[in-house]
Protein backbone atom coordinates (compact mmCIF):
# COMPACT_ATOMS: atom_id res chain seq x y z
CA UNK A 1 0.00 0.00 0.00
CA UNK A 2 2.96 1.90 -0.27
CA UNK A 3 2.89 5.17 -2.85
CA UNK A 4 -0.58 4.08 -3.37
CA UNK A 5 -3.47 7.62 -3.49
CA UNK A 6 -7.26 6.17 -3.27
CA UNK A 7 -10.34 8.08 -4.44
CA UNK A 8 -13.47 7.97 -2.75
CA UNK A 9 -15.29 7.40 0.54
CA UNK A 10 -12.72 6.55 3.32
CA UNK A 11 -14.69 4.22 4.56
CA UNK A 12 -15.57 1.95 2.00
CA UNK A 13 -11.65 2.34 0.75
CA UNK A 14 -10.34 0.85 4.30
CA UNK A 15 -13.04 -1.81 4.46
CA UNK A 16 -11.93 -2.42 0.80
CA UNK A 17 -8.63 -1.75 0.61
CA UNK A 18 -6.85 -1.79 4.03
CA UNK A 19 -5.49 -5.13 5.56
CA UNK A 20 -5.34 -5.04 9.54
CA UNK A 21 -2.51 -4.28 11.09
CA UNK A 22 -0.95 -2.65 8.11
CA UNK A 23 -0.38 0.96 8.73
CA UNK A 24 1.77 3.00 9.93
CA UNK A 25 0.80 6.03 10.69
CA UNK A 26 -2.45 7.90 10.04
CA UNK A 27 -2.82 11.43 9.98
CA UNK A 28 -6.60 12.83 9.54
CA UNK A 29 -7.81 16.22 9.10
CA UNK A 30 -11.39 15.29 8.73
CA UNK A 31 -14.64 18.06 8.67
CA UNK A 32 -15.11 19.37 11.74
CA UNK A 33 -18.72 19.67 11.76
CA UNK A 34 -18.49 23.70 11.41
CA UNK A 35 -21.65 23.44 9.32
CA UNK A 36 -19.62 25.29 6.66
CA UNK A 37 -20.12 24.54 3.18
CA UNK A 38 -16.81 24.63 1.73
CA UNK A 39 -17.98 25.08 -2.30
CA UNK A 40 -17.92 28.81 -1.41
CA UNK A 41 -14.36 28.75 0.01
CA UNK A 42 -12.88 26.51 -2.70
CA UNK A 43 -14.47 27.83 -5.03
CA UNK A 44 -12.44 30.59 -7.34
CA UNK A 45 -13.44 34.09 -6.82
CA UNK A 46 -16.65 35.19 -8.08
CA UNK A 47 -15.18 38.05 -10.69
CA UNK A 48 -12.66 34.95 -12.03
CA UNK A 49 -15.14 32.38 -12.35
CA UNK A 50 -16.18 30.32 -15.44
CA UNK A 51 -19.41 27.92 -15.50
CA UNK A 52 -16.71 24.95 -15.94
CA UNK A 53 -14.82 26.03 -12.79
CA UNK A 54 -18.09 26.47 -10.64
CA UNK A 55 -18.97 23.07 -11.79
CA UNK A 56 -15.07 21.87 -10.80
CA UNK A 57 -15.05 23.83 -7.53
CA UNK A 58 -18.62 21.78 -7.05
CA UNK A 59 -16.93 18.06 -7.25
CA UNK A 60 -13.88 19.13 -5.40
CA UNK A 61 -16.11 20.60 -2.96
CA UNK A 62 -18.20 19.08 0.64
CA UNK A 63 -20.73 19.85 2.40
CA UNK A 64 -19.32 19.56 6.10
CA UNK A 65 -22.94 19.76 7.69
CA UNK A 66 -24.46 16.29 9.02
CA UNK A 67 -28.22 15.54 10.21
CA UNK A 68 -29.47 12.56 12.09
CA UNK A 69 -30.99 10.21 8.98
CA UNK A 70 -30.66 7.25 8.29
CA UNK A 71 -27.30 6.72 7.42
CA UNK A 72 -26.82 8.44 10.84
CA UNK A 73 -28.93 5.19 12.31
CA UNK A 74 -27.20 2.93 9.94
CA UNK A 75 -23.59 3.79 11.12
CA UNK A 76 -24.92 4.18 14.78
CA UNK A 77 -25.79 0.66 14.01
CA UNK A 78 -22.33 -0.38 12.65
CA UNK A 79 -20.43 0.29 15.30
CA UNK A 80 -22.92 -1.56 17.94
CA UNK A 81 -22.25 -4.78 16.01
CA UNK A 82 -18.10 -3.63 15.27
CA UNK A 83 -17.31 -5.42 18.63
CA UNK A 84 -15.71 -2.61 20.11
CA UNK A 85 -18.07 -2.43 23.09
CA UNK A 86 -16.05 0.66 24.95
CA UNK A 87 -17.08 2.84 21.55
CA UNK A 88 -20.66 1.61 21.50
CA UNK A 89 -20.87 2.38 25.17
CA UNK A 90 -19.15 5.90 24.55
CA UNK A 91 -21.08 6.97 21.43
CA UNK A 92 -24.82 4.62 22.82
CA UNK A 93 -23.83 7.61 26.30
CA UNK A 94 -23.57 10.44 23.94
CA UNK A 95 -26.66 9.32 22.21
CA UNK A 96 -28.46 9.90 25.50
CA UNK A 97 -26.47 13.42 26.00
CA UNK A 98 -26.60 14.88 22.63
CA UNK A 99 -30.09 13.64 21.49
CA UNK A 100 -30.48 12.76 17.90
CA UNK A 101 -28.90 16.05 16.46
CA UNK A 102 -26.50 17.13 14.14
CA UNK A 103 -23.64 16.82 16.34
CA UNK A 104 -24.38 13.30 17.02
CA UNK A 105 -24.65 12.65 13.59
CA UNK A 106 -21.03 14.04 13.08
CA UNK A 107 -20.10 12.25 15.85
CA UNK A 108 -21.60 8.68 14.94
CA UNK A 109 -19.63 9.05 11.06
CA UNK A 110 -16.31 9.94 12.60
CA UNK A 111 -17.24 7.13 15.61
CA UNK A 112 -17.67 4.15 12.37
CA UNK A 113 -14.28 5.82 11.07
CA UNK A 114 -12.14 5.72 14.09
CA UNK A 115 -12.73 2.15 14.77
CA UNK A 116 -11.70 0.82 10.71
CA UNK A 117 -8.21 3.26 11.70
CA UNK A 118 -7.95 1.55 14.50
CA UNK A 119 -7.73 -1.92 13.13
CA UNK A 120 -5.66 -0.98 10.01
CA UNK A 121 -2.95 0.47 12.63
CA UNK A 122 0.40 -1.80 12.98
CA UNK A 123 1.07 -2.19 17.16
CA UNK A 124 3.50 -0.09 16.86
CA UNK A 125 1.24 2.84 14.56
CA UNK A 126 0.31 6.16 15.45
CA UNK A 127 -2.74 7.84 15.10
CA UNK A 128 -3.42 11.99 14.87
CA UNK A 129 -6.64 13.58 14.30
CA UNK A 130 -6.47 17.13 13.43
CA UNK A 131 -10.12 18.79 14.67
CA UNK A 132 -11.14 22.47 16.28
CA UNK A 133 -12.77 23.38 19.32
CA UNK A 134 -16.10 22.54 17.34
CA UNK A 135 -15.94 18.70 18.19
CA UNK A 136 -12.48 18.20 19.79
CA UNK A 137 -13.87 17.44 23.44
CA UNK A 138 -16.45 14.76 21.84
CA UNK A 139 -13.89 13.14 19.44
CA UNK A 140 -11.00 12.89 22.64
CA UNK A 141 -13.89 10.74 24.38
CA UNK A 142 -14.21 8.60 20.79
CA UNK A 143 -10.80 8.18 20.91
CA UNK A 144 -10.73 7.29 24.37
CA UNK A 145 -13.51 4.59 23.33
CA UNK A 146 -12.02 3.04 20.48
CA UNK A 147 -8.12 3.17 21.33
CA UNK A 148 -8.50 3.03 25.04
CA UNK A 149 -8.13 5.90 27.20
CA UNK A 150 -4.61 5.30 28.33
CA UNK A 151 -3.07 5.49 24.42
CA UNK A 152 -3.31 9.09 24.62
CA UNK A 153 -0.30 10.55 24.20
CA UNK A 154 -0.56 14.38 23.96
CA UNK A 155 -2.83 17.18 22.63
CA UNK A 156 -0.55 19.38 19.99
CA UNK A 157 -2.09 23.03 20.40
CA UNK A 158 -1.54 24.04 16.60
CA UNK A 159 -1.57 27.82 16.61
CA UNK A 160 -2.72 28.37 13.52
CA UNK A 161 -3.64 32.03 13.49
CA UNK A 162 -2.92 35.39 15.16
CA UNK A 163 -5.31 37.12 17.95
CA UNK A 164 -8.53 38.19 16.50
CA UNK A 165 -9.82 41.78 16.59
CA UNK A 166 -13.37 41.31 16.72
CA UNK A 167 -13.46 39.19 20.12
CA UNK A 168 -16.02 41.41 22.89
CA UNK A 169 -17.87 39.09 25.09
CA UNK A 170 -15.27 35.53 24.49
CA UNK A 171 -11.82 34.51 23.51
CA UNK A 172 -10.50 34.05 20.21
CA UNK A 173 -10.52 30.70 19.13
CA UNK A 174 -7.18 30.76 17.43
CA UNK A 175 -6.07 27.05 17.94
CA UNK A 176 -6.94 23.95 16.58
CA UNK A 177 -6.41 20.66 18.66
CA UNK A 178 -4.10 17.36 17.02
CA UNK A 179 -4.34 14.87 18.91
CA UNK A 180 -1.23 12.01 19.08
CA UNK A 181 -2.84 8.61 20.37
CA UNK A 182 -1.36 4.72 19.42
CA UNK A 183 -2.36 1.48 19.04
CA UNK A 184 0.11 0.26 21.83
CA UNK A 185 2.34 1.04 24.20
CA UNK A 186 5.31 -0.14 21.80
CA UNK A 187 5.19 2.64 19.09
CA UNK A 188 7.22 4.05 16.62
CA UNK A 189 8.63 7.44 17.84
CA UNK A 190 11.78 8.92 16.07
CA UNK A 191 12.76 11.49 18.28
CA UNK A 192 13.12 15.05 15.99
CA UNK A 193 16.34 16.96 16.56
CA UNK A 194 16.71 20.62 15.10
CA UNK A 195 20.11 22.05 13.82
CA UNK A 196 20.86 25.04 15.75
CA UNK A 197 23.40 27.64 14.52
CA UNK A 198 27.09 28.14 15.89
CA UNK A 199 26.39 31.51 17.18
CA UNK A 200 23.33 29.69 18.92
CA UNK A 201 25.07 26.83 20.16
CA UNK A 202 27.49 28.49 22.15
CA UNK A 203 25.89 31.19 23.17
CA UNK A 204 23.50 28.84 24.90
CA UNK A 205 25.45 25.50 25.41
CA UNK A 206 28.04 27.58 27.00
CA UNK A 207 30.44 25.03 28.64
CA UNK A 208 32.29 22.63 26.37
CA UNK A 209 34.16 19.25 27.75
CA UNK A 210 37.61 17.86 26.34
CA UNK A 211 36.12 16.26 23.72
CA UNK A 212 34.20 19.34 22.34
CA UNK A 213 30.75 19.04 23.40
CA UNK A 214 28.99 21.59 24.09
CA UNK A 215 26.56 21.32 27.27
CA UNK A 216 24.39 23.60 29.62
CA UNK A 217 23.86 23.98 32.89
CA UNK A 218 20.79 23.33 34.53
CA UNK A 219 19.21 23.67 38.16
CA UNK A 220 18.50 20.93 40.25
CA UNK A 221 16.35 23.12 42.30
CA UNK A 222 12.84 22.55 42.60
CA UNK A 223 11.12 25.65 42.08
CA UNK A 224 8.69 25.52 44.74
CA UNK A 225 9.08 24.09 48.20
CA UNK A 226 8.83 19.59 47.97
CA UNK A 227 9.52 17.88 51.24
CA UNK A 228 9.47 14.67 49.69
CA UNK A 229 12.04 15.72 47.38
CA UNK A 230 14.50 16.88 49.93
CA UNK A 231 16.89 14.57 51.04
CA UNK A 232 20.72 14.35 51.00
CA UNK A 233 22.20 12.75 47.91
CA UNK A 234 25.77 11.12 47.96
CA UNK A 235 26.92 10.76 44.30
CA UNK A 236 29.51 8.29 43.04
CA UNK A 237 32.58 10.58 43.97
CA UNK A 238 31.50 9.99 48.02
CA UNK A 239 31.08 13.50 47.93
CA UNK A 240 27.18 14.09 50.17
CA UNK A 241 25.20 17.08 48.47
CA UNK A 242 22.52 18.89 50.38
CA UNK A 243 19.63 20.28 48.26
CA UNK A 244 18.36 23.72 48.03
CA UNK A 245 15.73 24.16 51.26
CA UNK A 246 12.87 23.81 48.00
CA UNK A 247 14.33 20.22 47.61
CA UNK A 248 15.67 18.70 44.35
CA UNK A 249 13.50 18.92 41.29
CA UNK A 250 13.47 15.03 40.51
CA UNK A 251 13.78 11.77 43.23
CA UNK A 252 16.42 9.70 43.90
CA UNK A 253 16.09 7.36 41.39
CA UNK A 254 16.56 9.89 38.76
CA UNK A 255 19.67 11.64 40.45
CA UNK A 256 21.28 8.34 40.59
CA UNK A 257 20.82 7.75 36.84
CA UNK A 258 22.17 11.11 35.83
CA UNK A 259 25.06 10.20 38.19
CA UNK A 260 25.48 6.92 36.72
CA UNK A 261 25.28 8.94 32.94
CA UNK A 262 28.07 11.37 34.25
CA UNK A 263 25.72 14.12 33.84
CA UNK A 264 25.83 15.77 37.49
CA UNK A 265 28.33 18.54 38.24
CA UNK A 266 28.45 21.26 40.70
CA UNK A 267 29.72 24.41 40.62
CA UNK A 268 31.37 24.75 44.14
CA UNK A 269 32.34 21.42 44.53
CA UNK A 270 32.61 19.01 41.57
CA UNK A 271 31.09 15.68 41.62
CA UNK A 272 30.72 14.43 38.22
CA UNK A 273 31.63 16.47 35.04
CA UNK A 274 28.95 15.84 32.31
CA UNK A 275 29.40 14.27 29.38
C1 LIG B 1 -11.01 19.78 6.72
S1 LIG B 1 -10.90 19.19 5.09
C2 LIG B 1 -9.26 18.71 4.94
C3 LIG B 1 -8.52 19.59 4.05
C4 LIG B 1 -7.08 19.16 3.75
N1 LIG B 1 -6.39 18.62 4.87
C5 LIG B 1 -6.33 20.35 3.20
O1 LIG B 1 -5.51 20.91 3.92
O2 LIG B 1 -6.65 20.75 2.11
C6 LIG B 1 -11.73 17.66 5.18
C7 LIG B 1 -11.59 16.81 3.94
O3 LIG B 1 -12.22 15.55 4.17
C8 LIG B 1 -12.81 15.10 2.96
N2 LIG B 1 -13.85 14.13 3.31
C9 LIG B 1 -15.01 14.34 3.94
N3 LIG B 1 -15.67 13.19 4.12
C10 LIG B 1 -14.91 12.22 3.57
C11 LIG B 1 -15.04 10.82 3.43
N4 LIG B 1 -16.12 10.16 3.89
N5 LIG B 1 -14.05 10.12 2.83
C12 LIG B 1 -12.95 10.76 2.36
N6 LIG B 1 -12.76 12.09 2.47
C13 LIG B 1 -13.73 12.81 3.07
C14 LIG B 1 -13.36 16.37 2.35
O4 LIG B 1 -13.54 16.22 0.97
C15 LIG B 1 -12.29 17.37 2.70
O5 LIG B 1 -11.34 17.46 1.68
Amino acid sequence: MVNRLHYGDNLDILRAHVRDESVDLVYLDPPFNSNASYNIIFAPPKAMRTRIDAQHAQIQAFEDSWHWNDTAEDAFDQVARSGKSKAFDLLNALRTFLGENDMMAYLTMMAVRLIELHRVLKPTGSLYLHCDPTASHYLKLLLDGVFGPEKFRTEIAWKRTFAHGNVGRAYGDITDAIFFYTKTDRYCWNQQYRQISGDKARSKYGSVDPDGRRWQSVTLRNPSARPNLHFPFTASNGTTYQPHPNGWSCNRERLQRYDAERRLHSQRRPAVRCA
